[in-house]
């Protein structure tokens, strides 16, 4: 007890007067300054409905999610959740090394793996933990491996965690792979790391090219396919069932929270990898388990995909259309000829303006200026879904030819 005539010191007391060191560079930080100053990120809406959200009481059309299959307000998918919190609660605690799997877990990882073509699957509660430990828990000191340089930053995490020589090659350039391994043993350890579709650019990866080249060297595959899976392949298979490519492709990850419409992460390999996955992978093994919405949610999603084609036929035909309005206005869409769509502007000030034009008239994109993307190609980066209308995607034109025009 603290006698009543020594009051407990006051907060301002107790901290010291000046800010640790740690706490100026978190003040000093130009990245956290300009965050603040614009307020671009973690925006906050009050509301939605189909790809309409609310912010400030504004209606915006939501050109960034990646929910490329429109599901996360299917009546089977909301259902599945529901009877997953019913039955299971909201969460499995801790990790499945220490409170075990659920029957939810490997009815998920099951259908999954048979849906990639491949003998076994891990989820995990997150597409980042995933995908990073698609490359970290296989590669280690005295390892090979080769990178295209423009991969997802959960790659980049997962490769510098191994400790292996890494060398990048250009973007989706298989002359510039051949030339890098020519100078390379080709009995010695190697792993490439390359996306399925490339999340910024939208680009398909030229896997048979990529493919013919590592032929003979000894070479590990990882495929991220976080924006191919539910888009690519005669079901929406993914990037590399739909290249015929599944058994020459070592690792297959990726993500639940794009055409899944859930939060997580998978990856699909041989029994023998997964195996080893469950036994070395410290993302695995320290991490909670995917809780059971999360999971329920994702495996209905999966089984709408099988059973309703007409999604991913609705995404594919959105985005022709869009495309075409982008192409009709001249934009520079990198070349793109997926439902990931960025339009590049060139330098940040260019994408900052449009940015903010857009948003101003009711279309809500992304700024991805360098080093997050290659010097010279900031840009927007915009995502078509199902559940765009003809007319959200023509407002969306209108917006962006008053918005670049003056730039
Ligand atoms: C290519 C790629 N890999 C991995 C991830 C991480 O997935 P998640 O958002 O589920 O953590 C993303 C997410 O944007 C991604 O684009």
């Amino acid at each position: 007890m603290v006698p009543r005539d020594h009051p407990l010191p006051t907060v301002s007391q107790i901290r010291p007067k000046h800010k640790t060191s740690i706490e100026q560079r978190c003040a000093d930080d130009e990245m956290t300054r300009l965050m603040r100053k614009y307020q671009l990120f973690y925006l906050e809406f009050e509301r939605q409905r189909g790809a309409r959200f609310w912010h400030q009481d504004r209606e915006m059309i939501m050109m960034t999610s990646n929910e490329y299959l429109g599901l996360s307000h299917h009546p089977k998918v909301v259902a599945a959740g529901k009877r997953a919190i019913d039955e299971w609660g909201s969460g499995t605690t801790g990790a499945r090394t220490a409170n075990g799997s659920r029957t939810y877990h490997s009815r998920l990882e099951h259908k999954l793996a048979e849906f990639l073509g491949k003998e076994a699957c891990i989820v995990s509660a997150a597409g980042y933990l995933s995908c990073m430990a698609a490359v970290s828990t296989f590669a280690g000191k005295g390892d090979l491996i080769v990178v295209d340089r423009n991969v997802h930053s959960s790659l980049w995490t997962g490769i510098q965690l191994t400790g292996a020589r890494v060398e990048r090659f250009a973007h989706n350039n298989p002359d510039d792979l051949k030339e890098l391994l020519a100078h390379e043993n080709p009995a010695h350890p190697k792993l490439m790391v390359v996306e399925g579709i490339y999340s910024m650019e939208g680009h398909i990866v030229r896997l048979p090219e990529l493919n013919a080249i590592i032929e003979g060297h000894n070479c590990f595959t990882v495929v991220d396919d976080a924006h191919g899976f539910g888009i690519l392949g005669d079901q929406g298979n993914g990037t590399v069932a739909s290249f015929g490519l599944t058994d020459s492709v070592e690792v297959i990850c990726g993500s639940l929270s794009k055409s899944l419409s859930s939060t997580g992460g998978f990856i699909a390999a041989s029994k023998e990898i997964v195996d080893f996955i469950k036994a070395n992978s410290k993302q695995t093994i320290f991490s909670a388990a995917i809780s059971p919405s999360q999971a329920a949610c994702a495996e209905a999603a999966l089984q709408v995909m099988v059973d309703e084609p007409e999604h991913r036929e609705r995404l594919w035909e959105n985005t022709r259309y869009y495309l075409k309005i982008l192409h009709d206005l001249e934009l520079d869409t990198w070349d793109t000829t997926t439902p990931a769509v960025p339009i590049v502007l060139g330098d940040k000030q260019r994408a900052y303006r449009a940015w903010k034009k857009l948003f101003d008239l009711g279309v809500f994109t992304v700024l991805a200026v360098s080093p997050s993307v290659p010097p010279g190609k900031d840009l927007l980066r915009t995502a078509v879904s199902a559940r765009h209308t003809h007319d959200d995607l023509d407002q969306v034109g209108d917006a962006l030819a008053k918005a670049t025009r003056w730039l």
